[in-house]
């Protein structure tokens, strides 16, 4: 259809300038061919005239002009003359023919030859009158009139008339013929040319996809460059790199994804019920994925399908798992997925956290891998990616797949939804390839991941291990200059997209909580606050810290009585004997120390072991002098990037382990190595002695980054993406809808 309008784009003005020029032709051929006929007939007329002049001088000077009349009959054998007529010296008709008109007076015929066209027309016909003059021998003139039958030229004027039209109608066609046939041909060649550029620059293309035609290099550069300025523009209409917003996140959602459905799954919920002492209390979990997602699910008003882990989760939520969120103002719909004491087991407590966990993070914890978690972790899967399927109303949703609890569930759900753009993202590190090999289902696990149509990972240096490992233990093709890994004709475009948090901040339900309260409990004598906020977890190095502290104390006593740790160690997988065990380890190691240093009055470390609401956490941030991330392995760590964004008053030094991924972004943090004791203790001392400009100016720079590479932008980046690829292949099918037409 589209390309019948474009051909009528060439046809119309053909067909339009053949109507015009042949109106304009006709009167003139008209007129051209009347005048060629009549100049014919005044010629024959003259040879006529001549040839009878003899004998019309001498019946004439003998005034016996009836004598001529047998001559005249012959004469007007001729076919195509009608009448003949004879006027004598004095003007009055001496002779005429049957036929001649008997209204037609010698001086009528003579006016009448003498206009263009001489026509003369009667009720008998139409005719051409042409006067000869015939010289006497009384020196006077005596004049023919020969009256021409005009019905032949209009007969004639008719057939050409019809020649003309059959003509201008074969050449139409003609030209309709060939524009048609050459646009076709024209518009293959450009189509293939087209698709083969798109192609080429296309990282989802399939191995199988033919090789596109050759098309001018020249040719094919100015398409790209034209695709990458009309990307560049849309860019700057959607605003610069700087500031992502919620906003903006929501309007390139509606642009470029045209609103598309977006669904979140992840094992963790962002709101958990539970009952406590007869009543339903909501709190929301200590993890870095919600911190990051929920915001992005404000945004984006999609559907966020998770783990329902809290007692009161049921009772708070429809029939079907789903409730609003937020409760006072709901911008999204959670639904919660319920699963048994047995699959949390082997998928959660398990194939998750007892394997995949420890095996991702450097922090010396053996993994233990069971057949019956890992038959529970792909039940389990399963059951979130139907849950998926069921929630999808479109056949190309956005799905945005967590972390390592839900490996398998892009295979799975893009079994169902070959259309669908599966985001996956990895929150915690990607191991080296001989590390990954130890899990025994190394293979499935990379099978799953790559259903994804992008991967995501916190850095470029797991992302780079993920292509490693793919590299080593799978039969994939990798396209190391495009980074796309290719898996049964499927190519998973892997990149890295470091996680971070809101900013501006979301407003927090729950009344602001004063910091100076916290110092006034916790550092009566104007001490130093250090603060720790993590799960309680073994990768975060909370142990590693303490012993820094104790070196402190122990080396510089003159901080003792004059330096606090307030260290926040959120429940976590509290079913876990391992977990359990390494609470009672901390415990012990906080007992020793406030044993060892503390004096009435003053307790160098409190140990704060329970949830914690986010206006808690926030007054601590804004209450501490010093933050300090000491994780052994992490992914990114947001607390660090959380406690720069409540530092609107640019006070307050960062410590942050080395081997975070956020190290990558915050290089104006102090960078501490958790297994180096005596160096982190240096960085406690010399955060405690630093200079307020040079506080503020690291922090200052700080809060920039974060500011500028907020969550939404983490979203943002991999939605564009995302739609950079639907577009892509909607232009492919498009292409090769046109080519197969
Ligand atoms: C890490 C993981 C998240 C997880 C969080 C809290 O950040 O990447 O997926 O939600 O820890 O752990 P939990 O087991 O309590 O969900």
């Amino acid at each position: 259809m589209k390309l019948f309008r474009f051909q009528l784009r060439f046809l119309l003005p053909v067909v339009i300038t053949l109507t015009v020029a042949s109106l304009l032709a006709f009167p003139a051929m008209e007129a051209l061919t009347q005048r060629w006929f009549s100049r014919d007939l005044n010629l024959r007329g003259s040879l006529l005239a001549s040839a009878m002049s003899e004998s019309i001088n001498k019946a004439v000077s003998a005034e016996h002009a009836d004598r001529l009349r047998p001559l005249f009959e012959r004469t007007l054998k001729d076919e195509r003359l009608a009448a003949l007529g004879l006027c004598g010296p004095d003007g009055t008709l001496l002779l005429t023919t049957p036929e001649y008109p008997v209204e037609l007076s010698c001086s009528q015929a003579n006016a009448l030859a003498g206009v263009t066209p001489p026509r003369l027309v009667t009720e008998t016909g139409s005719f051409h009158v042409a006067t000869h003059q015939i010289p006497l021998d009384s020196g006077l003139n005596a004049e023919i009139i020969l009256l021409h039958d005009l019905s032949f030229i209009e007969r004639r004027t008719l057939l050409s008339r019809q020649y003309f039209v059959i003509f201008v109608v074969s050449l139409g066609l003609i030209i309709a013929l060939t524009v048609v046939v050459s646009a076709q041909l024209s518009w293959n060649t450009w189509m293939k040319g087209i698709r083969g550029v798109l192609l080429r620059q296309d990282v989802v293309r399939t191995p199988k996809t033919p090789a596109p035609p050759e098309i001018p290099a020249d040719f094919a550069a100015d398409i790209r460059a034209q695709l990458r300025d009309l990307e560049d523009e849309y860019r700057r209409k959607q605003g610069g790199d700087e500031y992502w917003t919620a906003a903006r996140l929501r309007s390139l959602l509606r642009t470029q994804l045209r609103g598309d459905q977006v669904i979140v799954v992840s094992n963790r919920e962002p709101c958990i019920h539970d009952w406590v002492d007869g009543n339903i209390v909501a709190h929301s979990p200590a993890s870095g994925l919600v911190t990051a997602i929920e915001p992005v699910m404000r945004a984006c008003s999609g559907t966020w399908i998770a783990h329902g882990s809290g007692s009161a989760d049921a009772v708070t939520a429809d029939g079907y798992g789903r409730l609003a969120l937020p409760p006072d103002s709901p911008e999204y719909t959670l639904r919660r997925l319920w699963l048994s004491k047995e699959e949390e087991a082997g998928y959660y407590d398990g194939f998750s956290n007892s394997g995949l966990w420890p095996l991702c993070h450097l922090a010396h914890t053996q993994p233990v891998f069971r057949e019956t978690d890992w038959q529970l972790y792909r039940s389990v899967n399963q059951r979130f990616a139907d849950a998926v399927i069921a929630e999808t109303r479109i056949d190309d949703p956005v799905i945005l797949v967590q972390d390592y609890h839900l490996a398998l569930v892009p295979a799975m759900v893009r079994k169902h939804l070959p259309r669908a753009t599966v985001i996956s993202f990895w929150h915690i590190p990607w191991p080296a390839p001989e590390t990954f090999e130890i899990c025994p289902w190394h293979a499935e696990i990379l099978q799953g991941l790559l259903g994804s149509t992008i991967l995501g990972f916190q850095t470029r240096q797991h992302s780079q291990s993920f292509i490693q490992t793919v590299d080593r233990l799978l039969e994939a093709r990798i396209d190391h200059e495009h980074s796309v890994v290719w898996f049964h004709d499927e190519g998973t475009l892997i990149e890295s997209y470091p996680i971070s948090i809101s900013w501006p901040a979301m407003e927090a339900h729950e009344p602001s909580i004063q910091h100076t309260g916290i110092r006034q409990q916790y550092a009566p004598n104007n001490s130093k606050i250090i603060i720790g906020i993590d799960r309680l977890d073994y990768i975060k190095g909370i142990p590693e810290r303490l012993a820094a502290l104790e070196h402190l104390l122990e080396r510089h006593p003159e901080w003792i009585g004059k330096l606090v740790l307030l260290q926040v160690a959120a429940p976590s997988r509290e079913n876990m004997p391992d977990y359990q065990a390494f609470k009672s380890r901390l415990e012990l190691q906080v007992q020793r120390i406030n044993t060892r240093f503390g004096k009435p009055g003053y307790q160098p470390v409190h140990l704060l072991a329970r949830y914690h609401s986010h206006a808690e956490i926030q007054a601590l941030y804004r209450a501490a002098d010093i933050c300090m991330v000491s994780s052994l392995h992490d992914g990114m760590n947001l607390v660090c990037k959380e406690f720069i964004a409540a530092r609107d008053d640019e006070h307050g030094v960062l410590l942050l382990s080395q081997f975070a991924g956020a190290s990558r972004e915050l290089p104006e943090a102090l960078s501490i190595n958790p297994y180096h004791v005596e160096n982190m203790s240096g960085s406690i001392l010399k955060a405690l002695l630093m200079p307020e400009a040079e506080q503020r100016e690291r922090m200052a720079s700080m809060r920039m980054t974060v500011r500028e590479a907020n969550v939404f932008r983490w979203a943002g980046r991999m939605l564009t993406d995302a739609s950079r690829q639907r577009l892509r292949r909607r232009v492919e099918q498009r292409v090769r809808r046109y080519h197969k037409a």
